[in-house]
C-alpha cells in the first residue's frame, strides 16, 4: 500500500479544520489501509492511526492493513469498541462519511461520543481516491485487458438462439478463467428492444438474427473495476442501425479526440452530446457521458452537464455516450480512459467497427 496516502488524507483534515476522519465504508477503508474486507473501521488523527475489526477478519487485517495500529475487540459494535479505546475525545472535530454512513449509526455515535463534533466529510475519500498513483492505473490497464480478450472469445458464442442470461454467464465464466476476481458489476446483456434500456437486466430472452446486442461489462484486477461497453449485430444491419451505430461511434471518438486534463466534467460531456443533438437524437441520450473509476465502479470524476469541476492529470474514466430509441433498441460504446495533459489514454481495445455476426 501507498504510503502517501495517509499523509495526503492529514493533509485533508487540515484544510477542512477537522482532527480525525472515522471510515466505515469498504471502498474508503480499503484506499487508506489496504484492508480488503468487508467489516472495519478507520480512525484518522492528525498524528495517529487505528484499525479496528471483528474477529473473522483479523489474520487479514493484520496481514494488510499498514501504518495504522490494528486492534481486534472482543466487542462486536466497532463504534463501541473505539470509544473504549479513548481516542476519539469530546474536544475534537471528526469527519465522517455522510454520504455512506447510515442514520441509525450516525445517531449511535453521537450517544456514544457526547461532547465529540461530527463534521459530514463526504466526498473527501472519493475526491482523494479520483487521482491515480501507476499501480492503480496498472490494475484498472490489466482488468480492461482481461475484459477485451474475453469480449473476443465471446463473440464466439452469440449467436441467435442463445438467451441474453446464458451468454452473461459464459462471460462472467470467461472472465474468470482469465484472471478476473469476479464481475466489476452485474454485466447488462439487452438485445433488441431491451437495448433501449441502458441497464437492462439480462433475462430469458433468446438472441435473434438482425437484432443489436449491447453487453457492458468488466473484469476486476485487485479490487479494481473495468467498465466496457460494445454494441454488436446479429446478421447485417439495417440502414437505421448503422446509422444510430455511426453517430454514437462518432460521439465517442469525439470524445475520446477532446478530453485532457483542464477541462471540465460538463466540457468533456458536451463533446459527444452536442454531437448527438446535431443528428437530431439529444432526447435519447439521457444519462452522463462518464463517471470515474477505481474500487468503486462509479466513483470522481463525471462527465456529466452538471459536474463544472475540471478534470486532472492520471483520473480515470469511462466514455460512454449511448442512443436509445424506445421499441426500437439502442447502441453504447464505453471505454476506459486515462487523463492526461494533452489528450486521453485509451486502456480498453476491443473492437469498435460495427460488427455484423
Ligand atoms: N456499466 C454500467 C454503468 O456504468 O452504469
Ligand atoms: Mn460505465
Amino acid at each position: 500500500m501507498n504510503s502517501d496516502r495517509l499523509k495526503r488524507l492529514r493533509a485533508e483534515l487540515e484544510r477542512f479544520d477537522l482532527d480525525a476522519m472515522l471510515l466505515r465504508y469498504a471502498s474508503n477503508l480499503r484506499y487508506i489501509s489496504g484492508y480488503s474486507g468487508s467489516n472495519g473501521l478507520a480512525l484518522v488523527t492528525r498524528d495517529a492511526a487505528f484499525f479496528l475489526t471483528d474477529f473473522r477478519y483479523k489474520t487479514q487485517a493484520q496481514q494488510e492493513v499498514s501504518q495504522m495500529q490494528v486492534r481486534v475487540p472482543v466487542e462486536a459494535d466497532l463504534f463501541a469498541a473505539l470509544a473504549e479505546q479513548g481516542v476519539l475525545k469530546a474536544s475534537m472535530v471528526c469527519g465522517f462519511e455522510g454520504n455512506r454512513l447510515s442514520y441509525e449509526s450516525y445517531v449511535h455515535l453521537e450517544q456514544l461520543f457526547p461532547g465529540t463534533e461530527f463534521r459530514d466529510a463526504s466526498m473527501l475519500m472519493e475526491t482523494l481516491a479520483s487521482v491515480k498513483e501507476e499501480s492503480e492505473i496498472r490494475d484498472i490497464r490489466q482488468a480492461a485487458a482481461i475484459s477485451d480478450k474475453a469480449f473476443l472469445e465471446l463473440l464466439n458464442e452469440i449467436k441467435p438462439g442463445i438467451s441474453e442470461r446464458r451468454l452473461d454467464a459464459k462471460l462472467s465464466y470467461i472472465m474468470k478463467s482469465l484472471g478476473s476476481e469476479r464481475d466489476s458489476f452485474d454485466t447488462i446483456v439487452a438485445s433488441g428492444v431491451n437495448g433501449a434500456k441502458p441497464h437492462h437486466k439480462p433475462g430469458d430472452k433468446l438472441l435473434r438474427k438482425g437484432e443489436f446486442v449491447t453487453i457492458d461489462f468488466g473484469a476486476m484486477v485487485n479490487g479494481y473495476h473495468a467498465d466496457v461497453t460494445r454494441t454488436v449485430c446479429l446478421g447485417n444491419a439495417d440502414e437505421k442501425q448503422k446509422e444510430i451505430y455511426a453517430i454514437v461511434l462518432q460521439a465517442q471518438q469525439r470524445a475520446l479526440d477532446g478530453i485532457r486534463a483542464g477541462i471540465s466534467g460538463k466540457e468533456a460531456d458536451a463533446l459527444a452530446r452536442d454531437l448527438i443533438a446535431q443528428k437530431g437524437y439529444t432526447e435519447y441520450f439521457g444519462h452522463g457521458l462518464g463517471h470515474g473509476l477505481g474500487y468503486e465502479i462509479h466513483a470522481e470524476p463525471r462527465l456529466s452537464p452538471k459536474y463544472e469541476e475540471k478534470l486532472q492529470v492520471n483520473q480515470v474514466v469511462t466514455v460512454e455516450p449511448g442512443i436509445y430509441i424506445p421499441d426500437w433498441g439502442g447502441v453504447r460504446i464505453e471505454d476506459d480512459v486515462v487523463i492526461k495533459e494533452k489528450g486521453c489514454l485509451v486502456l480498453s481495445a476491443a473492437p469498435k467497427t460495427l460488427l455484423e455476426l
